[in-house]
């Protein structure tokens, strides 16, 4: 039987799960593609440490670019991260003509335009369907199922750490560190947890999604980004009341010809199918002119799932090749159209307002008229009983409206004399 050489580049927790899949599956997949998957190299720095697999001792160096460059290796699978040695490595490879296979977010994010350039020009097959919902073939039901569709909207649950500390503070009343704590322990975070708390692990999933609902590269940078890092308790429970539950959504939208791409805290109504996915998992839900809605649920991290999407991206690439058709699908769809970013700030949506008056009479009146002034509709209002230390929580729920017109509305609250703290502003979807 006809083989495909691997080189896989990184030996953590996802190439271990590559390694073990291979094992585990590898004679099925040969069976099923017509075509065998051999692992001929791994790379990493640490070659010493068990990873909970057996791999023949002459297979590990940490000479990556010599993986690269191996004659034998038809695949290289980039596992390591970042965008350093990474980048490199991956244009290397991409220069000789050569597979690549990554689940590195941040360096298609970052460096999509030049990664895909390079595949093109040399008519390699760039693969990276573990980059965005681990275990869910959320890129190939993207780049092929739904090849026939214009993209409306994607909304994703796409971070399981920021999905698990959500899930935790809400249930168990846990502190968001000591969630956090137990995320990093059950292996999901990454190893930077800015990366995951303050959002941009999604926000580079975001840009992958939205490249390929929408043809170019879009610039990460444009992204409006905003974490869990500040989120209270009180706002989970005050959502709960209004029949909302808090996720950090990843929300992508076309409207004319430019697109929204944010990614921020969001209230989603209780019967939402995003609101019952919790821990870690992820869920993306693609509203799409001819499927209409389909959503994707799954295992969002970790070394099997992850694994598994990996493995996949491999059968196609080995397919490929079997027919002589390598990069038969460009990476990122041609629409003909760019499509610009809507900045926020031009944004409609519904709100969710958290304001911290003072116990006095007239103040309700002042912020409904401040509300009222711009344009800014209300459709419930809360105020909780007791006064805390002189506050008294009001909660406000609004109908759609402009996101500058409710900022420059907050500003004007903020500086009443009776407001004694800053207002929080979430934001309502779906
Ligand atoms: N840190 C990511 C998460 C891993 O928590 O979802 C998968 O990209």
């Amino acid at each position: 039987m006809k083989e495909i050489g691997i080189g896989l580049l990184g030996f953590g927790t996802v190439g271990a799960g590559v390694v073990e899949g291979l094992q585990q599956n590898g004679d099925m997949m040969a069976e099923r593609l017509g075509v065998r998957p051999v692992l001929r190299r791994i790379a990493d720095l640490d070659i010493e440490s068990d990873r909970g697999v057996t791999v023949a001792a002459e297979m590990l160096t940490t000479d990556a670019a010599a993986v690269v460059d191996d004659p034998q290796v038809d695949v290289v699978v980039e596992l390591i991260g970042g965008t350093g040695i990474a980048r490199e490595l991956v244009l290397k490879a991409l220069a000789q003509g050569k597979a690549v296979v990554t689940a590195n977010k941040k360096l298609l994010a970052e460096y999509g335009s030049e990664i895909y350039a390079m595949a093109e020009a040399n008519q390699a097959d760039i693969y990276f369907g573990a980059s965005v919902g681990g275990g869910i073939p959320i890129i190939k039901a993207l780049r092929e199922g739904l090849a026939a569709n214009r993209v409306e909207s994607i909304y994703g649950i796409l971070n399981g750490t920021c999905n698990y500390i959500l899930t935790c503070m809400e249930t168990q009343g846990q502190a968001f560190d000591v969630a956090l704590k137990d995320a990093q322990e059950l292996g999901f975070a990454e190893a930077d947890p800015s990366l995951d708390i303050d959002g941009f692990d999604t926000a580079h999933k975001a840009v992958i999604l939205a490249s390929l609902a929408y043809g170019a590269p879009l610039s990460a940078d444009k992204v409006h980004v905003e974490g869990i890092r500040g989120l209270h308790k009180a706002d989970l429970e005050y959502a709960l009341e209004f029949g909302y539950r808090i996720k950090l959504l990843a929300i992508i939208k076309r409207d004319g010809d430019q697109v929204e791409v944010r990614v921020h805290p969001t209230l989603v109504p209780l019967d939402s199918m995003l609101a019952s996915v919790n821990g870690v998992f992820n869920a993306v839900m693609v509203d799409s002119d001819l499927a209409a809605e389909t959503l994707y649920y799954g295992s969002g991290a970790g070394r099997l799932p992850t694994a598994s999407t990996v493995l996949g991206d491999i059968a196609d690439i080995a397919r490929n090749q079997a027919k002589d058709a390598s990069h038969r699908m460009s990476a990122v769809p041609r629409t003909g159209e760019t499509l610009s970013v809507k900045p926020v700030s031009d944004v409609r949506t519904r709100y969710y307002l958290r304001l911290m008056p003072a116990d006095k009479p007239g103040v309700l009146a002042q912020f409904t008229g401040i509300l009222g002034a711009r344009g800014i509709s209300i459709e419930s209002v809360l105020q909780k009983g007791d006064s805390v230390d002189g506050h008294v929580p009001v909660v406000i729920i609004t109908h759609e409206a402009l996101e500058s017109d409710v900022d420059a509305a907050i500003q004007e609250i903020d500086a009443l004399d009776a407001v004694l703290e800053g207002t929080v502003r979430l934001r309502i979807e779906v």
